[in-house]
């Protein structure tokens, strides 16, 4: 059995006609689009959705799936039926949300840099929050809402210097990150803007990271972030609700891992000082388990120190992680040969040496045309894909109750020259 963590299992698992998801075989789903390709468990996604949701119990909470980690529609309408709500990094994503179906008052707008065009859309769409990253934004904030005769719904986003012990490129709650205003300035900003008719104060805003592994850093969050609501009650700003961010992570390796209950014990207690209704942003603990890259082998090679690669028709282009943090991502053969495993560099096709998937990672034999599957891939994985080597998007594929479809198709060459001159 394939496990999240030591309890939860995956939905690929070993069948008699290969890895199956869900159920359905994922030869059969190849067959029909193609690789390389990602096939997404809805199950999966549902499954991870309430577990955090029934984790925060009756605590007022309201689950704002982070779209950046994946805003394919037919995804971002399954979250909106389970009755998440939205977190939107920019107006792309602010609009995806919309054609998704949310409301504009059932969306909050991060971003480190929004432009002008952005947060006059964000203005006149009277988002749930925007969450401003520093003063001159909520100045600038200000001044489009009042030229446009509008209140905008505005929360803070405070960097509280606290760790997250989790990569340095995903990191965000430090000083030296560029996120957010430092924790001590944020009572002073809200003060001297409180007065501002076009601003209505409703929340405050943190997120310290992604793929965060322990409970420590989040409940430091947690209580710093109450300590601030706490005090920006005494001056009279009353707020709707806190936002704790995202960064709950996920076992990649299939270890033990955090768990949404363990993440709201550890944060609940500091939550209810205040008692003021908390807005999640999880991305990845939603949907990062429900996606598997599926590949095809398309070359084999030995060098003579012994050293071999399984070069896949997947690469960085589709799957940037390895490349870009150095993240570790099961790889499991569709139909794994009986053989004994060895070490196998997985490699992608792109001109780069850092189009790498795995190096030395045990496997049984892998020859010309088998197919892998790279796990955990729902999250950061068809969203950061990109067109370098013109190479068209790979398809989505959605499994669902014993059936499956395609939620977006494989791009064409066509459609990549259809922008240019
Ligand atoms: N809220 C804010 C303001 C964020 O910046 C993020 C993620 C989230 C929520 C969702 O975080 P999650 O629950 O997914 O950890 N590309 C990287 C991850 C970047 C995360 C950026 N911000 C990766 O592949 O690991």
């Amino acid at each position: 059995m394939i496990t999240c963590d030591s309890s939860v299992q995956l939905p690929f698992q070993p069948a008699a006609g290969g890895l199956a998801c869900d159920g359905v075989s994922i030869h059969s789903i190849s067959a029909s689009v193609g690789t390389p390709a990602y096939v997404y468990s809805a199950a999966a996604i549902r499954d991870a959705y309430r577990a955090i949701d029934s984790a925060f119990g009756d605590y007022p909470h309201a689950i704002h799936y982070a779209l950046k980690a994946n805003s394919t529609l037919a995804i971002v309408r399954l979250l909106r039926s389970l009755g998440s709500q939205a977190d939107a990094n920019s107006g792309g994503e602010i609009a995806v949300a919309e054609r998704a179906g949310f409301t504009p008052a059932q969306i909050v707008f991060t971003g480190v840099g929004k432009s002008r065009e952005e947060l006059d859309f964000a203005i006149a769409q009277d988002l749930g929050a925007i969450n401003a990253e520093s003063a001159g934004e909520l100045d600038r904030i200000a001044a489009a809402a009042g030229a446009a005769g509008r209140v905008a719904r505005v929360a803070l986003r405070v960097n509280p210097d606290i760790d997250a012990q989790s990569h340095p490129h995903i990191s965000t709650g430090l000083r030296s990150n560029k996120f957010g205003v430092a924790l001590q300035d944020a009572r002073a900003i809200y003060a001297a803007r409180r007065s501002v008719g076009s601003l209505r104060f409703v929340g405050v805003h943190i997120h310290i990271g992604s793929q965060i592994t322990t409970p420590g850093p989040l409940q430091r969050a947690a209580a710093a972030l109450t300590s601030l609501a706490l005090e920006l009650r005494e001056d009279g700003v009353p707020l709707e609700h806190v936002d704790l961010g995202g960064g709950l992570g996920i076992a990649y390796e299939g270890r033990p891992m955090i768990t949404p209950a363990e993440y709201a014990a550890a944060v609940l207690p500091e939550l209810r000082r205040a008692g003021i209704p908390v807005v999640l942003e999880p991305g990845r603990a939603i949907v990062g388990h429900s996606g598997a890259l599926i590949a095809r082998v398309v070359d084999v090679k030995q060098y003579p120190d012994g050293r071999r690669f399984a070069v896949l028709d997947a690469g960085m282009t589709e799957l940037m992680r390895p490349a870009l943090y150095g993240s570790f991502h099961r790889i499991v053969p569709v139909a794994p040969r009986q053989t004994t495993e060895t070490p196998w560099d997985v490699v992608g096709p792109i001109c780069e040496s850092s189009d790498v998937f795995a190096r030395e990672r045990q496997l049984p034999d892998l020859c010309v045309d088998d197919l892998v599957a790279v796990l955990d891939t729902g999250a950061y994985g068809a969203v950061m894909a990109s067109n370098y080597n013109r190479r068209p998007l790979a398809p989505e594929v959605l499994v669902d109750e014993g059936g499956w479809s395609v939620i977006r198709r494989r791009q064409t060459i066509d459609d990549l020259l259809a922008l240019e001159a």
